[in-house]
């Protein structure tokens, strides 16, 4: 299969909602941008470049608790041949899951992300596997489960993985509600594979967020090229200065750009002109932290069972296998 053949387009992030979205979060206080706007396709390569740096623990420490449990988890999980992963990256850690030999034939896997340059990624990765064929779903995670919940027949089990601490970029709220929204997608002994960044010094974190070698600086200033260059904003990049702030009360890194000074933003496509004082921000994402209790109450919350985890205490990440019940 092609990487996009078989995709299904339920609710693509195209110009006009991002449009609208970025409208509505710039003219909000205090001034925002939808995380998801960061990965287009240098945005996306840019999250991979990460993903290899020494400061950032997430990727190296979610990849090594898949190499090492994998058998424990395929058995854990059932021995479930329909797999769907939400926001797969670059196919790596589904690909760790799913190398070969696998004891229970062919996989059936579905990707779901709202950047289909990511989903061709993944998936020339994952279409090497010989055991492993793939859908996409280029949209949210919700549209995408409930498309790929529309396709399944008979009682064959489903694992979802939400990997790679992605559940830190989505608000409390968010986060519970996107956990209830699979737990409804998902039938009784259907099991959810959660990776979740844990709490750990604010120096750490500093590094992680904001790298000596300014990569995730560019991650985050590479949003106003894309505004510039897909909503025909007129966003001045030098003009901002990546800040990566702990906020311990929240339990949360915040990525913001700074105004270097005074100065006025157009954004035609959003029929948007703003005025930004010196030292205004633009707050980009967040990267919530969390316990191993924490987790383990917020997916009982919405009516799942954890099951097994595994920690790496070093790089402090959890991984979850939980059951819905
Ligand atoms: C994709 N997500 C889990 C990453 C994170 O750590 O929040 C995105 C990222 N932002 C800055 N560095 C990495």
């Amino acid at each position: 299969m092609s990487p996009v053949e078989g995709s299904t387009d339920t609710a693509q992030a195209a110009s006009p909602t991002l449009a609208d979205e970025v409208g509505a979060q710039l003219r909000d206080q205090p001034r925002r941008l939808p995380a998801h706007a960061l990965y287009d396709p240098l945005g996306s390569a840019l999250f991979d470049a990460i993903c290899h740096l020494p400061w950032y623990p997430i990727t190296r420490a979610e990849t090594a608790l898949l190499s090492a449990h994998r058998g424990a988890i395929l058995e854990s999980a059932g021995r479930q041949t329909r797999v769907c992963e939400l926001g797969p990256g670059n196919g790596e850690k589904l690909a760790i899951l799913l190398q070969d030999p696998l004891p229970q034939g062919t996989h059936d896997v579905h990707l779901i992300d709202v950047s289909s340059t990511a989903l061709e990624i993944a998936t020339a990765r994952l279409e090497r596997l010989p055991q492993v064929s793939v859908t996409t779903h280029v949209a949210r995670y919700q549209d995408g489960l409930r498309s790929l919940d529309a396709t399944r027949v008979g009682d064959e089990p489903l694992l979802v993985c939400l990997l790679g601490s992605n559940i830190g970029n989505f608000d409390p709220d968010d986060a519970r509600a996107l956990l209830g929204e699979i737990r409804q997608t998902l039938r009784t002994g259907d099991t959810l594979l959660i990776g979740a960044d844990l709490v750990k010094p604010a120096a750490t974190l500093h590094a992680a967020y904001d790298d000596p070698l300014g990569v995730t600086a560019a991650f985050n200033r590479n949003v106003l090229v894309r505004l510039n260059r897909d909503l025909g904003a007129d966003f001045d990049v030098d003009g901002f200065t990546h800040d990566a702030r702990w906020n311990p009360r929240a339990r949360r890194m915040e990525m913001h750009l700074v105004s270097r000074r005074p100065q006025r933003v157009r954004v035609p496509a959003a029929d948007l002109v703003i005025d930004l004082q010196a030292s205004e921000s633009i707050w980009t994402e967040s990267s919530y932290k969390y316990d191993a209790p924490g987790v383990d109450a917020m997916l009982q919350q919405v009516g799942f069972v954890p099951a097994v985890q595994w920690h790496d205490a070093d790089a402090g990440f959890l991984l979850t296998l939980a059951a819905a019940r």
